[in-house]
């Protein structure tokens, strides 16, 4: 399989994608939204955009394996090549009028991410790579920071919903701004990981998250020089729910504050 040749046809599918997320995002007061099990809301959009892509991954490529957040069926096998999808990821941030929304899209093979697209079309971005050939933002090549210690160290870092993750992610706000960090709230993981990519931010945390928020954006922000790996500082289980990308120089100054706040976390459950 000549992944550089699928690179183009996933982004041309994600743009496709995209332009079915802004025409409901045109529409919002009309869009039909209601709540998962686990809380989170489900638009139209997300069902949509779901359809075209796993409709259109399998009519343009030879890997009809798709694992999606809003599929029906969820095919993950750990051997071989699969598709793993978020239609939208940011679906809080998309059902408020928030433009800080994405389509993900990402190839693994054995269960290594080796191409992914972020597209966010309300921003007008982006964001693709290939395994062993770098990354992009709308066809202009991307790399991290020089971030080299935590003062003044920019790092999205998300609010989560589960009680655990809104105490975790409380404890490490706290660590990083008494660092001399400042954080942001995104709300869309797919695009944290794109933003540690390009430079916007010097690093991204997170305590809970699913594959498809972070198969693309871990291939993009991998190739853009980023190190990424679990919580605990071990390298980057796909299906482990936490993360944290960042520039090399950081990422141990990182794991070691998220190291202990899981420590914590199991002392007191
Ligand atoms: P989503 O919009 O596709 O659900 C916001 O904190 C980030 O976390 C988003 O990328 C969001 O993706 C994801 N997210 C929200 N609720 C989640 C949950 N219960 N488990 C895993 N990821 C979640
Ligand atoms: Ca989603």
């Amino acid at each position: 399989m000549n992944i550089d040749l699928l690179l183009p046809i996933v982004e041309g599918i994600a743009v496709q994608a995209g332009i079915i997320a802004s025409s409901h995002f045109a529409s919002l007061q009309e869009e039909l939204v209601t709540i998962k099990t686990d809380g989170s809301p489900l638009s139209a959009a997300d069902l949509d955009v779901d359809a075209y892509i796993s409709e259109q991954l399998r009519k343009q490529t030879d890997v009809s394996r798709i694992l999606s957040e809003e599929g029906s069926e969820h095919q993950y096998l750990a051997n071989g090549f699969c598709w793993i999808v978020d239609p939208i990821d940011g679906t809080r941030n998309f059902v408020q009028g928030d433009s800080s929304f994405a389509i993900s899209i990402a190839l693994v093979h054995d269960g290594i991410p080796i191409l992914g697209v972020v597209h966010a079309p309300e921003l007008q971005e982006t964001y693709s790579a290939v395994l062993g050939g770098g990354a992009n933002r709308n066809g202009a090549q991307i790399q991290v920071s020089a971030c080299s210690d935590l003062t003044r160290a920019h790092i999205e870092l998300d609010y989560g919903s589960h009680p655990l993750t809104v105490r975790f992610h409380a404890h490490v706000k706290q660590a990083l701004l008494l660092a001399g960090s400042t954080t942001r709230n995104v709300g869309c993981a797919s695009l944290q990981l794109a933003h540690v990519g390009c430079g916007v931010a010097d690093a991204m945390i997170h305590r809970r998250l699913s594959a498809w928020d972070i198969a693309a954006g871990i291939v993009i922000a991998k190739e853009a020089g980023a190190r990424i790996g679990n919580l605990d500082g071990g390298s980057k289980d796909l299906f482990a729910p936490g993360i944290v990308a960042s520039t090399p120089e950081i990422f141990s100054l990182l794991t070691t504050i998220t190291a202990r706040e899981l420590d914590a976390e199991h002392t007191s459950t």
